[in-house]
């Protein structure tokens, strides 16, 4: 047997109206603050993420898929999707038509990571970006719709941390500080991290190693080192939270994995998910555009893991979706009829009805069964006397009342289904 690839996923029809549900908070959140769908390609030419996400990142460095087509081309799925959502904003030149893009998208996303709960090789973010606007109203704004999102899912256990990064060269002349402090304690570091001290220094924070946390402790925090300008825009973020009663905590040390951050950077985490709990990231990019080809424009967004999120609203239990309805289910009593309820089935179907019927020549009792499996609000008898007479007895599910209806006369049918 063939299986599905290490660390993908099928979504089963049984799961379906959860992602579905989720879906469509994530849209009409969306759409109640103006952002409009965009939707890219699942593949770019590799040098796309290289130079958006950064060559010593994690993703870059270990995690894309990136082949060779037929062509030669240097091809990669999609790690994440601001750096498409930008080379989308050049190539378009949307700034030319607005001047504040506001745009969100859904879909799969690839990374070869190590698969754990939580983590897949393919899996699914909904995010958005914001192109254009300095604002540090729309870096609150991201948060926000961030946190409107997975509260209105039911979530309770959460914490909103943010950061700042600050500009490009007040983080290089802190990292000059950093690396003197760390090579003060050179002797106590892991060896993953001696090799970040010099291409990526600050994801040193992120280590898990012991060692490594220890010597992180002390260290000094680019947050002290930030220019003014820096500290009023973080400023206006945190306020801005706190008006809308977003609770957050400031977390000196949260640096996040990718290059592009300037200024503002998010996660909310979740405390029933286990070790990966970040639900979802982001930040201000202000370089982006311009590093990938652009004019010198800034832009926001965050992007949240859907497998993750509906997995902590699992375990939280917080919310239940809805199960899929069938209308009617038409039973054939007699088998030589089965020509007349599959006509009578399309025809419901062109009048807006979900219709099944039997395909698999089932006794009454089992077609009954299937039925009620289905959540029919209404079953249509074909057959037996009544048939015979002319007429179809259509029941209604919910209180067991009965109809003989003439078995042409589907208008006063659908009349009925449709009434309840
Ligand atoms: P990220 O932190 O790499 O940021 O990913 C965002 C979220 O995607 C994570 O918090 C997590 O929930 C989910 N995620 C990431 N990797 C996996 C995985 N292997 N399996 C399951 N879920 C995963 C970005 O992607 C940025 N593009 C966010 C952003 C948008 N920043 C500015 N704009």
């Amino acid at each position: 047997m063939i299986k599905a690839v290490t660390g993908t996923k099928d979504i089963l029809p049984i799961e379906i109206p959860r992602w579905n549900y989720l879906e469509e908070i994530v849209k009409k959140i969306f759409s109640q603050f103006n952002y409009r769908e965009i939707r890219t390609p699942i593949f770019e030419l590799t040098q796309l993420f290289a130079r958006g996400i950064g060559e010593a990142t994690d993703i870059v460095s270990k995690e894309m898929y990136t082949f060779l087509d037929r062509s030669g081309d240097s091809l990669t799925l999609r790690p994440e999707l601001t750096a498409s959502v930008v080379r989308a904003f050049v190539e378009h030149s949307l700034d030319k038509k607005q001047g504040l893009n506001k745009l969100f998208y859904v879909g799969p996303m690839f990374r070869q990571e190590r698969p754990q709960a939580g983590r897949f090789r393919q899996f699914h973010q909904f995010g958005a970006e914001a192109l254009g606007s300095h604002d540090p109203l729309l870096d609150a704004e991201m948060i926000i719709m961030a946190y409107d999102i997975i509260a209105k899912l039911g979530l309770k256990k959460l914490v909103v941390k943010i950061n700042s990064l600050g500009v490009p060269s007040a983080r290089e002349e802190y990292k000059t500080v950093l690396r003197d402090y760390l090579n003060q304690h050179l002797d106590k570091l892991s060896e993953e991290s001696k090799k970040r001290l010099e291409l990526n220094i600050l994801r040193i924070f992120d280590s898990k190693d012991e060692r490594d946390k220890s010597v992180m402790k002390a260290a000094p925090l680019l947050i002290d080192y930030l220019d003014s300008e820096s500290i009023d825009h973080f400023e206006k973020v945190k306020s801005a939270l706190q008006n809308a009663s977003v609770p957050f905590q400031v977390d000196a040390t949260l640096v996040r994995g990718l290059d592009y951050y300037t200024h503002t950077t998010f996660e909310v985490v979740s405390g029933s998910v286990g070790s990966q709990s970040a639900l979802c990231g982001g930040g201000r990019y202000n370089g982006l555009v311009k590093e990938l080809g652009g004019p010198d424009l800034p832009g926001v967004g965050f992007a949240a893991g859907m497998e993750r999120i509906l997995l902590a609203c699992e375990n939280e239990n917080s919310f239940k979706a809805e199960e899929e309805k069938t209308d009617v289910f038409i039973i054939t009593i007699d088998k030589t009829l089965q020509g007349f309820s599959f006509q009578t089935a399309l025809a419901l179907r062109r009048s807006d009805l979900i219709v099944e019927t039997d395909y698999l020549s089932r006794s009454v009792k089992a077609q009954m069964r299937e039925a009620n499996r289905l959540n029919s609000k209404f079953v249509l008898f074909v057959g037996g006397d009544e048939f015979v007479n002319g007429e179809v007895v259509l029941k209604n599910m919910s209180n067991s009342e009965q109809k003989n209806i003439s078995k042409g006369n589907l208008e006063e049918i659908v009349k009925l289904i449709k009434v309840n």
